[in-house]
């Protein structure tokens, strides 16, 4: 990983918050003093802005205008495209500021195309994964999903969706990458939130290809770790160990946390995991976690938050991703993660929030 990508300097948190407070009240201004009906054209129009950002982080668009600008039938060589076609696309990207055209039909890259190039510091298989192979035929199945609150991988492919991603090893290929690179992206920012150094042994349920405890282990030498997940997800994770030089102090546990959970950490952490399933199966699988702690042992939730009020909330929009793409999860409120705690057999301690939009609930066994 990079070191430019781990030491990335944020402003303090209340400053982020205020300025996206500024910018939400400064778009709700603009919104109303146009007509309902444009502005509505114009949030529907959206779709174009999404779908063309990821079918230029298939192409490789950003890619190829790393070194220099080039001309759009240069791009289009390169990318294998129709040339009109294509010059359509990235006018259009160039309008939002993803991609900046030149003079002569030439284009560039921005900051923001750049977050979709072929690196480690990138959030191209995120895209991929959320507006392109994986998710648009979920996406189209949203009315079903409002209506019938099932989720369109059962209402499109009849399989549950973990089990979907098995059978279709492409599919899991791209989810895996996107996940690895959410981690990454948060990874620095988790690191400064919460004391990680406070714990001995930290075990990572369900830690996909083990970005996260990587991180922690690199930064927090005195720390041991598991890595627990199931077997085709863990495959390159001891790749991504031994990159950061932590292999020695993480074991790699295949499994199912239906079935049993390493025992006797001192740290379990549950990274957007709670938020795949139903409650009664959360409830499951906060019990089983339960019963391998030690009295001693604490449980970090890291989850968005859902707040009751008006606000715009990435946790809001997945959210519906949860609808479309699980059996029965979603984002949850406070009250709703300290119910599920509670009930089995947890005492709620504490959220921490960052600079990310997911936050630290931790507990302790009651
Ligand atoms: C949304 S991903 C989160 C991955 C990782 N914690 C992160 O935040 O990047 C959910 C993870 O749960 C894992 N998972 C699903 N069912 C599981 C099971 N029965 N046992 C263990 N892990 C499971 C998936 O393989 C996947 O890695």
């Amino acid at each position: 990983m990079p070191d430019k990508a781990k030491h990335k300097k944020l402003p303090p948190l209340f400053v982020i918050k205020a300025t996206m407070g500024l910018r939400n009240f400064l778009v709700k201004i603009t919104k109303g003093m146009l007509p309902a009906n444009f502005v509505m054209l114009e949030e529907a129009s959206a779709i174009w802005k999404a779908k063309s950002i990821e079918v230029a982080a298939q192409l490789n668009i950003s890619d190829y205008l790393e070194e220099k600008p080039l001309p759009i039938s240069q791009l289009a060589a390169l990318a294998e495209c129709n040339e009109d076609a294509l010059y359509r696309m990235m006018r259009t990207l160039a309008g939002e500021g993803i991609y900046k055209e030149l003079s002569d039909k030439h284009f560039t890259n921005t900051k923001l195309s750049k977050a979709i190039q072929t690196k480690e510091d990138s959030v191209k298989y995120f895209v991929m994964h959320h507006v392109g192979v994986n998710n648009w035929d979920l996406v189209g199945d949203l009315l079903n999903c409002v209506k019938t609150g099932e989720n369109a991988i059962t209402h499109k492919f009849g399989m549950e969706p973990f089990e979907y991603l098995e059978k279709h090893p492409e599919k899991n290929n791209i989810f895996n990458k996107a996940m690895t690179e959410t981690a990454e992206l948060s990874g620095s920012i988790f690191l400064n939130a919460y004391n990680f150094c406070n714990y001995k042994k930290i075990i990572d349920i369900g830690g996909g290809q083990g970005h996260l405890l990587a991180q922690i282990l690199e930064k927090f030498p005195a720390t041991e770790a598991i890595l627990f997940d199931q077997a085709h997800v863990v495959g390159d994770a001891l790749n991504l160990l031994k990159q950061n030089g932590v292999d020695d102090r993480c074991s790699i546990v295949e499994g199912s946390f239906f079935a049993s959970i390493p025992p006797n950490g001192d740290l379990y952490i549950l990274k957007n995991i709670l938020h795949d399933w139903d409650d009664s199966t959360s409830a499951e699988i906060l019990q089983k976690i339960r019963a391998a702690m030690l009295p001693h042992s604490k449980l970090l939730l890291i989850e968005t938050i859902i707040k009751p009020n008006n606000k715009p909330s990435f946790g809001k929009f997945i959210d519906l991703q949860m609808l479309i793409g699980t059996s029965g999860g979603k984002e949850r409120t406070l009250e709703e993660f300290t119910k599920l705690l509670t009930e089995a057999g947890f005492a709620f301690r504490r959220v921490i929030e960052n600079a990310t939009p997911f936050s630290f609930i931790e507990a302790v066994t009651n």
